[in-house]
C-alpha cells in the first residue's frame, strides 16, 4: 500500500469536483483504494508508504481525445489555413514514417512528451502505413499508456504515398485490429481521414467493419470553411458534411469527430440522434485560423463532448493547455459570435478528464480517483507565488490549467508504477 499525499482534486461525470487541500490516494496494486484525507487515510493505513508531494496538485491522468502521432514536429510550423498547411507541413512529414528507425525514433519521443505532461490515455492518428502503426502500438504498449490508435486511412485526393486503395486500407486495418485491439490497454480506431481524402466506398467500409468488430472511429468534421466547401462539390447528392457521413454509416455512439466548428442546427441534431462525440481542438482550430467551436452551447444542448489536442494543428501537447484554450475561445465565441455563458475551468479538466473516459466507454477503468480505478495520475506544481490554502477550489483548478510556465508533470503514474522517462534529462527539462 502507497499513499500519494497532496491536493487531491477528483472530477465528477456531472462536472462537479472534490478538493481536499490535504489529501491522498491509497493506492494498492495499481488501483486506486481510497481517496481522501490524508488524516483519516494515514490513520487507516498506518504502514502505508507515503509520497509526499506537499502542495503540489494531484489530479486523474489526462485523456487526449484527439493528435496525431507522426505530425509533432510540426508544432507552431507554417501559418496557412487547413488544406494549403496539410499539403505543404503535413503530408511530407507523414510521408517519412516508411523509414521503420524514423517511425520508431518518433513514437517514442512522442509518448515521452505526452507522458511527461500527464496524459496518460490518448486517441491516436499513426501515419498511414501499416508498418507505422504496428510500431506506435508496440511503442505505446512498452510505455504502459493507454492507447487508441489507428492507421489513418486515404484513398483519394491527397499525394501518392499516403494514400492506398479502400480495400488495401482496410484491410490492413483489420490486421493491425485483429493484433492490437484489446491487448491490455490498446484499441484499434478505424480512421478514414476526412471526407475529402475518403471514397464513399472506404466509408462504408469502415462503417461495415466497426459495426462488426465494435470498434470506435475518427474522422474530423467542419474543420475549415473550404474544407466544407469542397465536401459540397465532392458529395454532391448530400445536404451537409455531417450528412455525408451519417448516410455512409460511420455516426454512431463509437465515433470521435474532431473540430465540428461551423455546424448548422440540423448537423447538431444528426450528432445528438447517432450520440457521437464532438471533439473540441481549441488551439489548432485558432493556428489554423479555422474559427471557434460552440463548446458551451454544445454542453447545454447535451452534445457529447471532448477536448483534444489536435498536435500538430496544436501547437502543444499539454491537455492542460488545451483545457485553458478551450475556457479561453469560449470566452471569444460568446464576444464575437453569439452571446453564451463561459465553458468554466472546472468543466474543462472534467472533459480533460472523467467525461472523456465516459465517452470512450473507460470510465469504470480511469478518468477519476474512484476506489477500483487504475492509478493513473499526474501531480502539477501551482506557481510558486500561490498559497493553495488561500485559494478556493475552482481558483486551485484555474492555477493549474492557466500555469502555462510549466506544463511538465512533477510526476506521472501509470498503474500505481512512477512513470520514469528515458529522456535521462529528467522531469525538470522542458522538452
Ligand atoms: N483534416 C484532415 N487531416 C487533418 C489533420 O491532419 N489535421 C487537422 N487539423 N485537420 C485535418
Ligand atoms: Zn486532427
Amino acid at each position: 500500500m502507497k499513499l500519494i499525499k497532496g491536493i487531491i482534486i477528483n472530477p465528477f461525470e456531472d462536472f462537479s469536483v472534490k478538493l481536499w487541500q490535504s489529501g491522498a490516494l491509497a493506492i494498492e496494486k495499481g488501483k486506486i483504494a481510497e481517496c481522501g484525507n490524508f488524516k483519516d487515510l494515514s490513520n487507516k493505513f498506518p504502514n502505508a508508504e507515503i509520497l509526499d508531494f506537499q502542495n503540489s496538485v494531484i489530479i486523474p491522468g489526462l485523456i487526449d481525445m484527439h493528435t496525431h502521432l507522426p505530425q509533432f514536429t510540426a508544432m507552431g510550423l507554417g501559418n496557412g489555413e487547413l488544406i494549403s498547411w496539410l499539403e505543404s507541413y503535413i503530408f511530407p512529414l507523414e510521408s517519412k514514417f516508411t523509414d521503420e528507425k524514423f517511425a520508431r525514433e518518433q513514437s517514442e519521443i512522442f509518448f515521452d512528451r505526452l507522458l511527461r505532461r500527464g496524459t496518460t490515455s490518448a486517441v491516436i492518428y499513426s501515419a498511414p502505413h501499416k508498418l507505422a502503426c504496428d510500431i506506435a502500438f508496440e511503442v505505446a504498449k512498452e510505455k504502459k499508456i493507454r492507447a487508441f490508435i489507428g492507421k489513418t486511412m486515404m484513398d483519394k485526393n491527397s499525394p501518392k504515398g499516403l494514400i492506398a486503395t479502400a480495400e488495401q486500407n482496410i484491410a490492413d486495418s483489420i490486421e493491425l485490429a485483429k493484433k492490437w485491439h484489446n491487448d491490455g490497454k490498446m484499441q484499434y480506431v478505424l480512421t478514414p481521414r476526412f471526407a475529402i481524402a475518403c471514397s464513399a466506398e472506404l466509408m462504408k467500409m469502415t462503417a461495415e467493419v466497426a459495426a462488426l468488430d465494435g470498434l470506435f472511429v475518427q474522422t474530423h468534421l467542419s474543420e475549415n470553411l473550404n474544407e466544407i466547401a469542397q465536401v459540397k462539390k465532392l458529395f454532391p447528392d448530400f445536404s451537409s458534411y455531417t450528412e455525408v457521413y451519417d448516410k455512409l454509416g460511420i455516426l454512431t455512439e463509437r465515433t470521435l469527430l474532431a473540430h465540428c466548428v461551423h455546424l448548422s442546427d440540423n448537423e447538431i441534431e444528426i450528432i445528438k440522434r447517432r450520440d457521437s462525440i464532438a471533439v473540441h481542438c481549441p488551439a489548432s482550430n485558432k493556428f489554423l485560423s479555422s474559427g471557434i467551436m460552440p463548446a458551451k452551447k454544445y454542453l447545454k444542448e447535451n452534445v457529447n463532448l471532448a477536448i483534444g489536442s489536435d498536435v500538430a494543428g496544436g501547437y502543444s501537447q499539454s491537455l492542460l493547455n488545451e483545457a485553458m484554450e478551450a475556457v479561453e475561445c469560449s470566452k471569444l465565441y460568446s464576444v464575437l459570435i453569439e452571446k453564451q455563458p463561459i465553458l468554466s475551468p472546472r468543466e474543462s479538466l472534467c472533459l480533460a478528464t472523467i467525461k472523456a473516459a465516459e465517452h470512450l466507454k473507460i470510465s469504470d477503468t480511469v478518468g477519476n480517483f474512484a476506489s477500483g480505478k487504475s492509478a493513473d495520475i499526474a501531480v502539477f506544481d501551482l506557481p510558486d507565488y500561490l498559497q493553495a490554502d488561500l485559494l478556493s477550489e475552482d481558483e486551485i483548478i484555474s492555477s493549474i490549467i492557466y500555469n502555462i510556465d510549466n506544463r511538465i508533470a512533477k510526476a506521472v503514474f501509470i498503474d500505481g508504477e512512477l512513470y520514469k522517462s528515458n529522456n535521462t534529462r529528467g522531469y525538470d527539462e522542458k522538452l
